[in-house]
């Protein structure tokens, strides 16, 4: 359900389309199975390939021996570092900048050192892939095994600091003082929380085909960002980005798992060269594991102080985190809390462990996912300390502007958030005191917690064409990971051009179309959609210029100043005629325009705000009194993210993001093998994900908002925001109902069961 409520008048859209709950464009296809994904792709003489991983995490292979391999049913090529196409080095472990992260050389079976558990130590290219497995079965490999480090919470004392953490953003923020303000406060909170590592699991596995012509590479592949894709393969193989095509116009979920190749693109893209035939390579899910990137395990200490009152005098949030000895990964935890509350005095540190494991990577929501999964439950336990509501204590703290920036907010609009969830969860039938709200053996229990992620915006350029007959074409090398990005696009070319949705064709994912940034920190919709709204204004201006300006046109001499573009017709005063006769008219081939967006630059002031989505989440659980199981019975989420361009595609982005929450909350972990260094539970039979049945009912509401600082259109990022606080939501909903804390998470039943009130029979 969607609904909304006053706060910021929205701009009249030009046809209405904006803001429709229009059904996915792509939905039809996907029902049918004809939305191609990237391993169902065939070409002629395609060969396939099966990735052999290392036994250990850490060592050397001393010894491998393929001969029976290569003698095997159907094998053309077994590949290993003796053998492999030369490729860079690795690199550093620190990448010089943001950029290139996304787009450096990340070789495979290019040395004898193996970094990681089940790091690719050989390639096995066959006729069929049951052959290619069958024979990567028959390889042997002798590791010398060295000694590795695999345990974050033993060597926290070691921890060091990074340059920056992921996106960019500074290692540490420190303003006032807060050890002081924290030795001096009346009330405080202390505590420690503990975050699993935790890995995406995309429907769609990792997978490519890759071919050679000449010297040109074609890749189908599952990505979310095509560019970085082109540029890491191009600087992995040394070869021109012009000669690498990436192609991916249907992507079975990315999460932030696709946003740089992995091993079974570099590798595709290796053995096609050098058997001169296309090959085909899909991570299985057991592999994922290990080579496609994981959120990691981090140690959470969050101090907060605050008078009596309940108005904060301190925030401290450190975060310690594993990352991998090859390669860092901050995630950017502490950060979000650089904007959240006021309070004088404020740290934020962020510090890493370096252990012998892959590198993690970006997954939904980098940062607010595990720091507010922390952060809203200690301002729970704030509230509670200070006898006050938790909805009251973050009123109280609300900030004027952006608490460190020092910049206003372009629009926030957290309270009204707050209180809308309130009044329709019923907020105040919420007994303050734990323990006490009781169905039969049930423990009832509310939660609620904050929600906020920035609005990025990337570069992106979009290219629209109309053709003589009035159809509309517009491409970017943009991605649809299943979140909407095609049927939004078509609304907003629609819209800029007074169209029906059906005169639109959006077509995505190939390199060769201009670039955008893809899919990926909640900046697709905007940074794409900016870019298409720009590029259809050009659009308009080159048919208005023509129009004014031909014999041949109805318009001939118009103020093209007043002109309007409607129900597929140009107005201008009394005059009209239809779109598609007048270009027809006018230009026979039609017209074409690009325009652009430069990032963080969708409006001239957009740096001069402090730009994020809010949201308030609410959470109500039941808690055997027996057993300490729990389930979900409703969860709430109101949320003020500007503009929504389609209340279906973003609620489905919200509850998606809600049920990513109750995992955190309750069920994701990956388990590191502490002496071996592997994860245990790698598959979806022993890593838990919420399912069907673990799922309440769930209400997504949308405040209307116009954030015109944001873009032209008013529109702010939504892909992550459901699971920012949601488990926190979550947590303190448990908190309530049971009066036990558990602040190592996931939150089962045995670590809740020991502190249970017994309630007698
Ligand atoms: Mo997102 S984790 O940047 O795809």
């Amino acid at each position: 359900m969607t609904e909304t409520k006053t706060s910021n008048r929205p701009r009249e859209t030009r046809s209405g389309i904006i803001g429709r709950p229009f059904d996915r464009i792509d939905g039809p296809l996907k029902v049918r199975g004809d939305a191609t994904y990237a391993y169902e792709n065939t070409l002629e003489g395609t060969a396939f390939g099966y990735i052999l991983g290392a036994a250990v995490a850490k060592g050397r292979i001393a010894e491998i021996d393929t001969a029976e391999a290569e003698r095997a049913p159907a094998v053309l090529l077994v590949m290993t570092h003796r053998n492999a196409p030369a490729q860079p080095d690795f690199g550093p472990a620190v990448t010089p900048t943001v950029p290139e992260v996304f787009t450096r050389a990340r070789p495979a079976l290019n040395s004898e050192r193996v970094r990681y558990y089940d790091e690719p130590v050989a390639l096995v290219v066959a006729e069929t892939f049951e052959a290619a497995r069958a024979a990567a079965g028959l390889i042997k490999v002798r590791y010398d095994e060295e000694p590795g480090l695999y345990d974050l919470s033993g060597h926290v004392a070691d921890a060091y600091a990074p340059k920056r953490t992921n996106a960019g953003f500074e290692t540490d923020s420190v303003i006032g003082d807060f050890e002081s303000a924290f030795a001096a406060a009346p009330v405080k909170v202390d505590a420690t929380y503990r975050t699993p590592f935790e890995h995406h699991n995309p429907m769609e596995p990792h997978a490519t085909l890759a071919a050679w012509s000449g010297n040109e590479l074609t890749i189908h592949t599952s990505a979310q960002t095509l560019a970085n894709f082109r540029a890491g393969v191009a600087s992995t193989l040394r070869i021109p980005p012009e000669r690498v095509r990436i192609i991916s116009p249907f992507i079975g979920g990315g999460f932030g798992s696709k946003l740089i190749a992995h091993a079974d693109t570099i590798l595709a893209a290796l053995a096609a060269q050098v058997l001169q035939r296309p090959v085909k390579i899909a991570l299985t899910r057991q592999q994922m594991f290990a080579n496609a990137g994981h959120r990691a395990e981090m140690i959470q200490q969050v101090r907060l102080s605050a008078d009596t009152d309940g108005r904060l005098t301190g925030i401290a949030h450190d975060v310690w985190s594993a990352t991998s000895s090859f390669e860092e990964y901050c995630e950017q935890t502490a950060v979000f809390g650089r904007s959240l509350y006021a309070a004088p005095n404020r740290v934020t540190r962020h510090r890493l462990v370096p252990l012998d494991i892959n590198r993690g990577e970006w997954m939904r929501s980098p940062g607010e996912a595990p720091g507010m999964l922390a952060f809203e439950c200690a301002m729970d336990e704030l509230a509670e300390r200070l006898g006050l509501d938790p909805i009251e204590l973050r009123i109280r703290n609300e900030p004027v502007q952006d608490p460190e920036r020092g910049v206003p907010f372009s629009t926030r609009n957290l309270v009204a958030c707050m209180e809308e969830g309130a009044r329709r969860f019923g907020w105040e039938r919420r007994n303050p005191t734990p323990g006490r709200a009781r169905e039969g053996r049930k423990f009832i229990g509310y939660g609620m917690a904050a929600a906020i992620r920035p609005n990025y915006i990337g570069a992106a350029t979009a290219r629209v064409a109309i053709d003589g007959d009035g159809r509309v074409t517009a491409r970017l090398d943009m991605t649809d990971i299943g979140t909407g990005t095609y049927t939004i696009l078509t609304q907003i070319a629609a819209d800029s051009l007074g169209v029906p949705i059906s005169s639109i064709k959006v077509e995505l994912g190939d390199s060769r179309f201009p670039r955008t940034a893809g899919s990926g920190g909640s900046w697709g919709a905007a940074s794409a959609g900016s870019a298409l709204h720009n590029a259809c204004n050009v659009l308009r201006e080159r048919i208005l210029e023509a129009a004014q300006s031909s014999e041949a046109s109805p318009l001939c001499g118009a103020n093209a100043a007043q002109a309007s573009f409607a129900d597929g017709e140009i107005s201008v005063g009394q005059r009209s005629a239809s779109l598609a006769d007048l270009v027809r008219r006018i230009a026979p081939d039609g017209f074409e325009a690009e325009g652009s967006v430069a990032a963080g630059a969708a409006t001239p002031s957009y740096k001069a705000y402090s730009q994020h989505s809010y949201g308030a989440h609410f959470a109500e659980v039941a808690v055997d009194c027996d057993t300490g199981e729990i389930r979900m019975r409703r969860m709430l989420a109101v949320m003020g993210a500007g503009r929504i361009l389609n209340p279906k595609t973003a609620r489905s982005q919200i509850i998606g993001g809600m049920t990513w929450g109750i995992g955190a909350a309750l069920m994701e972990q990956t388990v590191l093998d502490r002496r071996y260094g592997h994860f245990v539970n790698h598959d979806l039979a022993e890593y838990h994900v919420p399912i069907n049945g673990d799922v309440p009912e769930m209400e997504v509401v949308f405040l209307e908002e116009h954030d015109d600082k944001a873009n032209p259109f008013g529109a702010k990022g939504i892909g992550e925001l459901g699971i920012c606080g949601a488990g926190a939501a979550v947590a303190n909903a448990i908190y309530n109902a049971t009066g036990v804390r558990v602040r190592d998470f996931p939150i089962t039943l045995d670590k809740v069961l020991p502190a249970l009130p017994v309630i007698a029979i």
